[in-house]
């Protein structure tokens, strides 16, 4: 079943983007319309589970230079949600192994008559260079640690639709903070919404020099649980280390990891988030996970809503 994008709304005036590379450079308004605009999607869609006509004369590559699950596959649906065809690209069996750069690689998609390429990387801007080099609109799906903007969005999303409002709320990232673009994206935008963010995790993983984007620093997670109205708890990301950061996964645990017994500990309300995907005893117990505390896969299905969203005001930008 389907039905005509105006039962949705049209793309307000305000929004001129045709690309999203990072939060950093959204205002709260523009961060707001896709929210606004994702809430919408959900509701009218029963989920996300029926079509929009929306994109139907359009066609999504997604280009995955990195591994993924829920990102991919959730870009993957939405397009396919929104009438759109699409173009998986993995670099994994590509001509990449031939000698073929990655602008050249991204040119030759664009030239199958491409209008949005969603891309992932591990070099830190990427997404931006593709958005100078290619006509068409570019949204990315993360690159290495910097930024992560729709996985920002879908959890500010997920904390907007439990608790209303991120003004005056206190959130914490804890764990890989030096690593992580999910925190990084999280941060812009949950400051520019007036959150409290907390950064906590060990001293090797987070620096001092984090309050220069105006978020508080902590090492003991214990110290500040009782203020925390949510926890987004980040993997460790060993795949980006060169050093272990601390002497064993054991010792992480027992400082950082969310267990039965912090949760005691915690607000009544607390949320309890990750980005996914989770490592089981390192930054949360199986009991925490699954407990009713968790809106980790309320995450996953709000990451849906939040890539139509993104998908739909980009293409439509482009277009204006
Ligand atoms: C995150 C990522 O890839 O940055 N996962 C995701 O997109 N859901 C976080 C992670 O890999 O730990």
């Amino acid at each position: 079943m389907s039905f005509e994008l105006d039962e949705i709304d049209v793309i307000p005036e305000s929004w001129t983007r045709s690309h999203l590379l990072d939060l950093e450079s959204l205002s709260t308004e523009e961060i707001t319309t896709i929210l606004d605009t994702a809430g919408r999607f959900k509701e009218a869609t029963h989920g996300c589970k029926q079509k929009i006509d929306a994109l139907s004369d359009h066609t999504v590559a997604n280009l995955f230079f990195e591994n993924s699950t829920r990102t991919r596959n959730s870009f993957s649906l939405a397009a396919r949600r929104l009438g759109a065809d699409t173009i998986e690209f993995s670099s994994s069996g590509s001509s990449l192994s031939k000698g073929e750069t990655f602008i050249d690689t991204a040119k030759n998609i664009e030239a199958m008559n491409v209008d949005v390429v969603v891309v992932r990387h591990a070099t830190p801007g990427t997404p931006h260079l593709l958005a100078q080099n290619i006509e068409c609109s570019v949204i990315s799906a993360g690159d290495g640690p910097h930024e992560h903007p729709t996985q920002g969005l879908l959890d500010i999303l997920t904390i907007r639709e439990h608790r209303g409002n991120l003004a005056g709320l206190t959130v914490a990232l804890v764990g890989d903070i030096a690593h992580s673009r999910t925190a990084r994206s999280n941060i812009w935008g949950l400051r520019k919404l007036g959150a409290h963010v907390i950064v906590c995790g060990p001293s090797t993983l987070v620096s001092r020099r984090w309050e220069e984007l105006g978020v508080e620093v902590a090492y003991n997670l214990d110290d500040i649980l009782p203020r925390c109205d949510v926890l987004n708890l980040l993997r460790i990301q060993f795949e980006r280390q060169y050093t272990r950061p601390f002497p064993s996964v054991r010792e992480y645990a027992l400082l950082y990891a969310m267990n039965g017994d912090r949760m005691q500990r915690a607000k009544d309300d607390i949320l309890i988030m990750a980005p996914g995907p989770i490592n089981r005893g390192v930054e949360v117990t199986p009991d925490v996970a699954d407990g009713p505390h968790s809106v980790i896969l309320d995450q996953v299905t709000n990451g849906l809503a939040v890539r139509m969203a993104v998908l739909w005001l980009v293409a439509g930008a482009r277009e204006r």
